[in-house]
C-alpha cells in the first residue's frame, strides 16, 4: 500500500471561485478509512478475513464488497491488481468508497487548497443545520460552520469526485466532534456543549495509484448481484433490526443536502428509501435471493452470533442453520470464527464475541 504522509503547500494565488486563505505554508494533517465510528467495521478483523481469502480463494482477480460500509475491506484487497467492486445503498458510505478507491490521480494539491480554504470560513448566522442540530449534536459555533462549509462545498467542487473528497473529509471531521456514542439515534446531554472542539477538515490518505480499475455502486444489493460478476463476493449485511439509515440519518443529511424536514429528538427525516430489507422480518429471504443469483467462484458472509441479547433489537434476523442451507445449495461451506471485542451500540450488553465468516466455494460458477 502506498503510504501517503503530509504534505506541506506553499502560498498560492486566488483563483476564480476559490480564495485560499493560505498565507504561509500550511503542514495538513491526514485521516485514513478507518478513522470513522461505524456500527458493524470490519477493520479489526481485516487480517482474519485476509486469512481465509489467502488460504481459500486461489487466483482471484475482482473482489466484490457489496455492503461496503466505510470500504475497509474493499480497501484491504485494493493492491492495484485486484479490480475492486463496492457497493452501499447510502451517499455518506458512497462520498466516502468513491474517496479512497476511485480516486486515481495525485489529488493532494488541489484538495489541500480547498479545504483549508473550507476550515477557514466563519459565521455567525443560521443556516439549515445549525437550525436542527445545533445546541444539540454539535455547538451551535460548530453547527453554523458545518452547514456553511456544505453549501461552500457545491460551490467550490469542479467535479463530481472532488465533491466526493470534501464530503468525505467533512464527514470524517462532523463524526470526530459529534456529541454522541458513534451513531445519531440520539445525542448526549452535555452541559459543556459550547466547549465542544472546532470542526476541522483533514485531507483522506488515498491510494490513489491502486485505484485505476475500481468500480463504485449505490444500488440495493440484490439488484446489483443480478448485473455484476467477480471472483470473491465479500457479504456483510446488517444482522439486527437496527437500520443504518436511522443510525446515519444525520450524515445523510448533510451529504444529500436536500435539506427535508425533520422531527423528533433525533431529528431524523423521512428515511423510507433507504431502509434494508436485512433489518426486517424479511431478511432470510432477501439473503437466500441474493445467494441464489450471486455469479460468482468464492462467496465470504460476515454474521454475527450475538445470540439472545435482552435487547430484543440486538438479535440476529438470520439463523445459523439458514445461512447453512442458503449456502449449501450454492456450493461447499466452511465456517471460521474469531473472538474479538465490537464496536457496539452500547445499549447491547455483548462484550467480546464471537465473529464468524460462512465460506462457500461455488460449486457451478456461471462465470
Ligand atoms: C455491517 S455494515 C458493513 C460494514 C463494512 N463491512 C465495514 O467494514 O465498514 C452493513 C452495510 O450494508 C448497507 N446496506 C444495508 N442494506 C443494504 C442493501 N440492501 N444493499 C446495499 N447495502 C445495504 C448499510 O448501509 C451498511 O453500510
Amino acid at each position: 500500500m502506498n503510504r501517503i504522509s503530509p504534505i506541506t503547500i506553499s502560498p498560492t494565488q486566488s483563483t476564480n471561485s476559490v480564495r485560499v486563505l493560505v498565507d504561509s505554508p500550511s503542514i495538513v494533517q491526514t485521516f485514513s478509512i478507518q478513522n470513522r465510528r461505524y456500527l458493524g467495521s470490519k477493520y479489526r478483523l481485516l487480517s482474519f478475513i485476509e486469512e481465509i481469502v489467502g488460504k481459500e480463494c486461489k487466483g482471484y482477480k475482482t473482489f466484490c464488497d457489496i455492503f461496503a460500509g466505510t470500504g475497509v475491506v474493499g480497501a484491504k484487497f485494493n493492491d492495484g491488481q485486484t479490480e475492486i467492486i463496492a457497493n452501499d445503498i447510502l451517499s455518506s458510505s458512497i462520498v466516502c468508497l468513491k474517496t479512497f478507491l476511485m480516486t486515481d490521480g495525485d489529488y493532494r494539491k488541489s484538495i489541500t487548497h480547498k479545504i483549508d480554504y473550507l476550515n477557514s470560513l466563519q459565521t455567525n448566522e443560521d443556516n439549515y443545520f445549525s437550525m436542527h442540530f445545533g445546541n444539540s449534536y454539535f455547538s451551535i459555533t460548530n453547527a453554523r460552520k458545518i452547514g456553511m462549509i456544505r453549501s461552500a462545498i457545491d460551490e467550490i467542487s469542479k467535479s463530481e469526485q472532488e465533491k466526493s473528497i470534501l464530503l468525505c473529509s467533512l464527514l470524517y471531521a462532523v463524526d470526530k466532534i459529534a456529541n454522541t456514542v458513534g451513531h445519531y439515534d440520539a445525542y448526549r446531554k452535555s452541559p459543556d456543549i459550547d466547549k465542544q472542539k472546532p470542526v476541522t477538515l483533514l485531507l483522506p490518505e488515498i491510494d490513489w495509484e491502486s485505484n485505476h480499475n475500481n468500480r463504485i455502486y449505490k444500488e440495493d444489493a440484490n439488484a446489483l448481484v443480478r448485473k455484476i460478476k467477480c471472483d470473491v463476493l465479500y457479504i456483510d449485511p446488517p444482522y439486527n433490526s437496527r437500520q443504518y439509515s436511522d443510525a446515519y440519518h444525520l450524515l445523510e443529511n448533510l451529504v444529500d443536502w436536500g435539506k427535508p424536514t425533520v422531527s423528533g429528538i433525533a431529528k431524523k427525516m423521512d428515511r423510507s428509501h433507504i431502509k434494508s430489507e436485512y433489518c426486517l422480518r424479511g431478511a432470510t429471504e432477501a439473503l437466500e435471493d441474493l445467494i441464489q443469483n450471486a455469479n460468482c467462484k468464492y462467496i465470504l458472509l460476515s454474521y454475527n452470533n450475538t445470540g439472545e441479547s435482552k435487547n430484543d433489537r440486538s438479535n440476529a434476523r438470520i439463523s445459523d442453520n439458514d445461512i447453512v442451507r442458503i449456502l449449501k445449495a450454492k456450493g461447499e461451506v466452511k465456517t471460521f470464527e474469531k473472538t474479538y471485542r465490537a464496536f457496539t451500540t452500547g445499549k447491547s450488553d455483548i462484550n467480546g464475541h464471537t465473529e464468524r465468516v460462512f465460506f462457500c466455494k461455488v460449486r457451478t460458477a456461471k462465470l
